[in-house]
């Protein structure tokens, strides 16, 4: 049922007119590529109205003018906050992480060994587990990793996902889904009921912030990409820009891995040659 024209009373009173949706729907279409419909409005309005009554703001102006405002960096990424998950897991779609193991990694590993340079991103990596994920697979193929030019990047748009993906520290329960394999030695998190992926793991892995609406900043290609459950979000003309920005960045024969309810699509479509379950690999001719 199509809910336009309503004007979604917030439970404190606040109200989100079908004009503050759309301000904030455009705001977050400019800023971080989301596409919102009108179907978003009932989860923007109760997830908006619990920050603006902890802030003791009463009109929702006041909140559009505070995305602009002196705190505008904040305050952009606790509202992409509210709007996105950052939901992850150790290994998750673990098919991925079988093709990393049998069909990518073995050549990288190879050309490492040679002298060669070797570079994997997690784009939109959110608190870590996806790169670490890759870490843990390496490690197990070449325990000695840290003697050879391999580098695993993480990034995204939010800077305290960052900060937690640094810190490494999770729940115990979080490292239950690591398969028996790739069991790690855990260090002692500094919070109760919590551990820390160690530090030969964490060494492999550097982070970064980085929207991935906004050209690269890199100058070197990557041999594999993992950029999963990040472009849901993303209206099509958005998704297609970020699959080509993925496909220029990638070497030839690079793999690039999305989510389960992501499809390729647009000009890179081209050149980015299906080879498994949301997995491609790039063939630029
Ligand atoms: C659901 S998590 C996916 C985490 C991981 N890739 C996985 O599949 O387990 C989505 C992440 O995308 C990030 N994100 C959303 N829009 C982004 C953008 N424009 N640029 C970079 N990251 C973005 C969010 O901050 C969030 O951490």
């Amino acid at each position: 049922m199509s809910i336009a024209g309503r004007v979604e009373p917030m439970d404190d009173g606040i109200t989100l007119s079908d004009q503050d949706f759309d301000a904030i729907a455009q705001f977050a279409h400019k800023h971080f590529g989301l596409a919102m419909s009108p179907s978003k409005k009932p989860l923007v309005s109760s997830r908006l109205s619990r920050k603006l009554r902890k802030q003791n703001i009463r009109a929702f102006g006041d909140y559009l003018k505070q995305l602009n405002g002196p705190n505008a960096e904040s305050e952009r990424s606790e509202l992409l906050s509210l709007l996105t998950t950052n939901v992850t897991q150790f290994f998750r779609e673990p098919h991925h992480f079988e093709t990393l193991r049998n069909d990518v990694l073995p050549p990288l590993i190879a050309r490492a060994k040679k002298g060669g340079r070797v570079r994997i991103w997690s784009a939109g990596c959110s608190i870590g587990q996806e790169p670490y994920t890759i870490a843990a697979v390496l490690h197990s193929m070449l325990p000695d990793s840290e003697k050879y030019d391999i580098k695993i990047l993480g990034t995204d748009i939010d800077p305290v996902v960052i900060k937690t993906a640094e810190e490494a520290q999770y729940p115990i329960e979080n490292f239950e889904g690591v398969p028996k394999e790739y069991k790690f030695q855990l260090e002692a998190g500094s919070k109760p009921d919590s551990a820390r992926v160690p530090k030969n793991l964490r060494s492999k892995v550097t982070f970064g912030t980085l929207n991935l609406i906004q050209p690269f900043p890199f100058k070197g290609k990557f041999d594999a990409i993992f950029c999963r459950n990040v472009a849901i979000y993303f209206d099509n003309p958005t998704q297609q820009k970020v699959w080509h920005a993925f496909q220029k960045s990638l070497t030839s024969g690079g793999y690039l891995f999305i989510g389960h309810s992501e499809r390729m699509s647009g000009p890179a479509a081209q050149y980015m040659k299906t080879v498994g379950i949301t997995t491609y690999v790039n063939t630029p001719g």
